[in-house]
């Protein structure tokens, strides 16, 4: 893509990967992804924010063949998806200096190779003048890394915010056109990068509050003209109160984990609550993550391998225990064939998560009618429990 004025003065000259189908090979990309990098040419002085991934090198390169010179280089976050070209962009401009929080210095000396001399740190709240622009650094540790940090350029009230409020979306246009079509990018994407650090995000909010911010140019997918709209939405993504929903996740072998997971959904959503219901045999780990942001109960379902749990199953687990949902409660349902030992695993592998476990329903073989009156209870002690714990229904889309 070439340079983009995104406001007077200011440049978007980083990549779109149409391409890329997986973030740190973990998170699948639908709809690909942008490295964002932004030109900011002040009257005196000229900076770069953020680069792009080592893999798109030349096209940010290309991007620059027109800029002379280039004072500094500001590293909002250390990770290589925007600040693996810094090497090759100090050896095109050797008196450029880089710009970062002094968390992020050695990160960058370690994982990149960039000298010592060539770096400055910037202090919470520090500036630098550009000339008529002028740049606000302010520490947001954990979006996503703890050496993250923002940059408020203060005249035209853009916020550059790197990896927070981003969404992993390929598109030409450099803004966000319409606010629905970016809600699934952004919520998958704060799903599984953001939501493991919900409090610290919970602060940061509140500190970008008092910021007359006009515009978030991210360092990944479109820029917000309408910033509320994704402040507004990760006000409700970090809160602490869930809504009243349940995930349902579940794999079956020959058919009784299926039989009590139709029961319990149904169950469920006869009682008011609204389920995800995911069959873990081929599910995108990004939508499981997103249902997960909202739901204050997980249940996971399947059959005992052996006497544990489903490869699959535990993989879910694991998941959500990585990406520490708000979720309350937690149960299981399932079948066994001669022992099992379901529960005691379940539970080793949840340890990030503040749940209470409500009593699972597990039986031998299909599913009898008491077993699926135990369902029926289950799903009734849910309902019970999200009532009784606020959940409610207008924190969830
Ligand atoms: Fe987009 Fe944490 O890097």
């Amino acid at each position: 893509m070439k340079p983009r004025l995104i406001d007077k003065q200011i440049w978007a000259v980083g990549a779109v990967d149409f391409d890329r189908r997986m973030f740190d090979a973990l998170i699948p990309l639908p709809d690909g992804t942008s490295y964002n990098s932004y030109l900011l040419r002040g009257s005196e002085k000229t900076a770069l924010v953020d680069t792009v991934d080592p893999a798109f090198a030349s096209v940010l390169m290309d991007n620059l063949r027109d800029v002379p010179s280039l004072d500094w280089i500001v590293a909002n976050h250390a990770e290589q998806d925007h600040s693996g070209t810094i090497p090759a962009v100090l050896e095109k401009y050797p008196r450029a200096m880089v710009v970062c929080s002094p968390k992020a210095k050695s990160m960058l000396m370690d994982h990149l190779g960039v000298s010592a001399d060539r770096i400055q740190t910037a202090e919470d709240g520090s500036t630098l003048s550009l000339g008529d622009l002028t740049l606000e650094f302010i520490s947001t540790p954990w979006v996503h890394w703890p050496e993250t940090m923002s940059t408020f350029v203060r005249e035209p009230g853009l916020l550059l915010s790197c990896d927070f409020f981003g969404a992993h979306v390929a598109q030409t246009d450099p803004f966000v056109d319409d606010d629905k079509l970016i809600y699934d990018a952004a919520k998958r994407y704060f799903a599984e990068i953001m939501m493991p650090f919900r409090t610290a995000i919970q602060k940061n909010l509140e500190r970008l509050s008092r910021y007359d911010i006009k515009m978030i140019g991210p360092s990944h997918g479109p820029i917000h003209r309408r910033p509320e709209f994704i402040q507004h939405e990760y006000r409700e993504w970090v809160s602490d109160t869930p809504a009243n929903a349940a995930v349902v996740a579940y794999i079956s072998m020959h058919g009784s984990t299926s039989i009590m997971v139709r029961r319990l959904v149904a169950e469920l959503a006869g009682r008011g609550v609204r389920v995800a219901q995911f069959d873990l045999a081929d599910t995108d780990s990004g939508k499981l993550a997103m249902a997960l942001v909202d739901a204050a109960t997980i249940v996971l379902a399947g059959p005992a391998i052996h006497i544990g749990l489903h490869p699959k199953v535990a993989n879910a687990a694991f998941l959500a225990n990585a990406i520490r949902p708000k979720a309350k409660f937690a149960s299981y349902v399932g079948s066994y064939g001669w022992g099992q030992k379901l529960i005691e695993q379940l539970q080793s592998i949840l340890t990030n998560l503040k749940v209470e476990f409500i009593p699972p329903v597990i039986c031998r073989g299909l599913p009898k009618e008491a077993d699926l009156a135990a369902v029926d209870a289950l799903a009734a002690a849910v309902a019970a429990k999200h009532a009784e714990s606020g959940c409610t229904d207008t924190t969830c889309r």
